[in-house]
């Protein structure tokens, strides 16, 4: 079959330089926005007085009944017409005759690639909105189950304060609040129409690039033509915004596969959410926070491929560009699948409480709290920490913690404690000792649920 493009060509194409550089393999997946925009190029050209109004319809008619065939999944694609752009166009003019052959009047390929990805992502970005959501609720949720189970909390991995188990998970909520609010800022620059640039520099016909924006829900138009056909920027942010996401999705995947360890036993995932092992029977792996901590690579590699993929590359369209797709386009099911699996995962996951309580029971992680006892009782806290550091070590050389000593040992160290060192010792005292707005007490924990809950409405 002949090029759309062979008038200037002698000879054919290679096969293998044809195989080498088609696009049809990943960017089929462009075909329903290929025709969407399409729709609305033609359109404005029948607006314009640039095509007949009669040839408009003939090639509108004609992209619907291929947009049909695509989605039954009748079209072979094929590889000698390159990319999803050249095949809709051969399909069209086999469905209608050479009157689809005026569907490009006053577009490049270069233009109208950058309209499939900018079509292609905003719905994308939206989608990954609601992702985001599900699993903010399935956290909120546990949060909820979780006001009063207690947890070590930890720095460099040791027992650190203890707080609430909700406090923990509503860190998470926070931050993929930060992630859908990048996403949806991104919108702006992706809501952007690089359509009517033409090649690189415009077109001759009379076009209205204004009013494909209008019907193809743009917002704007690209201002300057070589800049619509070159910037990839909008992908580049994608993948940015993703490989945050998946740092923060691989952070909470650590915890679930520290959590769900015998040494840990904080949390047992849900069986419908774990796979065993091919020899030993007792094994259930939580493969799936493994796989999305892996995963988390490919990512931060997709973002680090387009960076470099654009690099130094000189203005307009270069074929190099033709590489921006397959990374996104794994990006995409990437977040997607460790999305879905996150949000019903996270809601059925069965939380240990009273592991969590006899882990903080048996720590020394209540003792900031009570040197902070002896500094609000006149000694400078530099002092009240060295007096606590020697009674924590007192403890650690007996075998013992703080709430198993009595009044008279404690008062070896210090004259200053009372009977009341004793309340101020429950993990109950110092988790809701922190009353300070964003702290781990429970009324600034429930305030912070209702916030988030509020959140979820609003965005
Ligand atoms: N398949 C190409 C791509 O994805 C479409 C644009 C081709 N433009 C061109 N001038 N060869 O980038």
């Amino acid at each position: 079959m002949s090029k759309l493009w062979g008038g200037r060509f002698t000879k054919q194409t290679n096969h293998l330089v044809e195989q080498y550089t088609a696009s049809i393999g990943f960017d089929k997946q462009l075909a329903e926005e290929d025709i969407q925009g399409s729709i609305a190029h033609v359109t404005m050209l029948g607006k314009c007085g640039i095509l007949p109004q009669e040839d408009v319809d003939r090639i509108k008619d004609g992209l619907l009944l291929v947009l049909g065939r695509v989605k039954r999944g009748e079209i072979e694609f094929s590889v000698s017409d390159e990319d999803i752009h050249m095949n809709i166009e051969k399909n069209l003019i086999e469905e209608i005759g050479p009157v689809g052959g005026k569907l490009h009047t006053g577009r490049s390929r270069n233009d109208q690639v950058a309209t499939d990805m900018h079509l292609y992502l905003r719905k994308r970005v939206v989608e990954l909105v609601g992702l985001l959501h599900a699993v903010q609720e399935a956290l909120i949720g546990q949060a909820k189950d979780n006001l009063d189970t207690i947890v070590p909390g930890y720095t460099h991995l040791q027992r650190a304060q203890p707080i609430l188990f909700a406090h923990h998970l509503l860190a998470y909520v926070s931050m993929f609040q930060r992630d859908i609010e990048r996403l949806m800022d991104s919108y702006k620059r992706i809501n952007v129409l690089p359509l009517g640039a033409g090649a690189l520099a415009g077109t001759t016909f009379p076009i209205d690039r204004h009013f494909v924006a209008k019907q193809l829900h743009f917002d704007r138009v690209y201002e300057n033509s070589l800049d619509a056909v070159s910037d990839r920027d909008f992908i580049v942010e994608f993948l940015s915004d993703a490989a945050i996401i998946m740092m923060h999705l691989s952070r909470l995947s650590e915890e679930l596969v520290l959590w769900s360890s015998t040494e840990f036993n904080f949390i047992e995932l849900d069986d419908a959410f774990c796979t065993g092992s091919s020899i030993m029977p007792q094994k259930k792996n939580p493969d799936v926070p493994e796989l999305v901590r892996g995963k988390t690579g490919r990512v931060y590699g997709n973002l680090m491929g387009l960076l470099t993929v654009l690099k130094s590359l000189p203005l307009a369209y270069n074929k190099d560009m033709q590489e921006d797709k397959e990374g996104m386009f794994d990006t995409v099911a990437t977040l997607q699948g460790a999305l879905q699996l996150f949000a019903p995962m996270i809601a059925t996951m069965k939380v240990n409480k009273g592991r969590m309580r006899e882990a903080v029971n048996k720590d020394f992680s209540n003792a900031t709290d009570i040197a902070d006892f002896l500094a609000s009782k006149g000694l400078p806290f530099r002092q009240a920490h060295e007096v606590i550091g020697k009674t924590v070590l007192y403890c650690i050389q007996n075998g013992k913690y703080l709430l198993d000593i009595t009044l008279d040992e404690f008062k070896q160290f210090s004259p200053l404690f009372d009977e009341s060192i004793y309340q101020v010792l429950q993990p109950e005292t110092v988790v809701n000792a922190r009353g300070v707005y964003g702290g781990t007490a429970t009324e600034q924990v429930k305030a912070a649920i209702s916030r988030a809950e509020a959140n979820l409405q609003s965005t």
